[in-house]
């Protein structure tokens, strides 16, 4: 059996285990939309479904288990991302983690986990097809301010373009909401993108 079998066995049995079945089917769903997407953009197919499959392998982990990581690895986490729970920190603290303990060493996988939620300019193709899978999923059912019947053949059209549109949901929906604080990584993310 090779590495990357074993990866997404460990991985299988490490979802069952710590996360709910609603994340764990969001979590196949964006594993296996960033394959197809992987496939449409000329992608190692299997490196996709991985970071697809680990993306959100912290997700499940209370404050105490991420101020370990944050200390532990001296993760970079401002004072307002620990004020709005698990929602942004979960993907640094998951880099981290699925290169601990699932043994992942592919820095580009890494890289694809750590920005999925905030994104950053000039992201690599792994960052985009994860960042984007993670939004149109099949699983995915929201509310979002550019409806996903248009983002989602979009994505397989223009993927630049759906990065865009995406991260203009994402911009609408954080300042829309009462917390309102949009991380400085979301803004340059944005910025870049708008302005591209
Ligand atoms: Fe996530
Ligand atoms: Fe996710």
């Amino acid at each position: 059996m090779d590495e990357y079998v074993k990866i997404i066995i460990k991985a299988d049995e490490y979802m069952r285990k710590n996360l709910s079945e609603h994340r764990a089917s969001h979590i196949r769903g964006v594993a296996i939309e960033s394959r197809r997407l992987a496939v449409r953009y000329g992608y190692d197919p299997r490196k996709a479904f991985l970071a697809g499959y680990l993306h959100d392998c912290a997700k499940g982990f209370t404050k105490e288990e991420n101020e370990f990581y944050v200390n532990k690895y001296n993760i970079d986490v401002p004072a307002e991302e620990w004020s709005i729970g698990n929602s942004l920190i979960h993907s640094k603290v998951g880099a981290f983690f699925a290169k601990e303990y699932f043994g992942v060493e592919d820095k580009e996988i890494l890289d694809a986990i750590y920005y999925h939620t905030v994104g950053r300019p000039e992201m690599t193709l792994l960052d985009k097809i994860v960042f984007t899978a993670d939004y149109i999923e099949p699983e995915r059912d929201q509310n979002s301010f550019v409806p996903l019947s248009v983002l989602r053949p979009l994505s397989y059209e223009d993927l630049d373009k759906a990065v865009c549109e995406i991260l203009r949901c994402c911009y609408e929906y954080i300042t829309k909401k009462s917390s309102n604080y949009v991380s400085p990584d979301t803004k340059k993310t944005y910025d870049y993108y708008i302005n591209k």
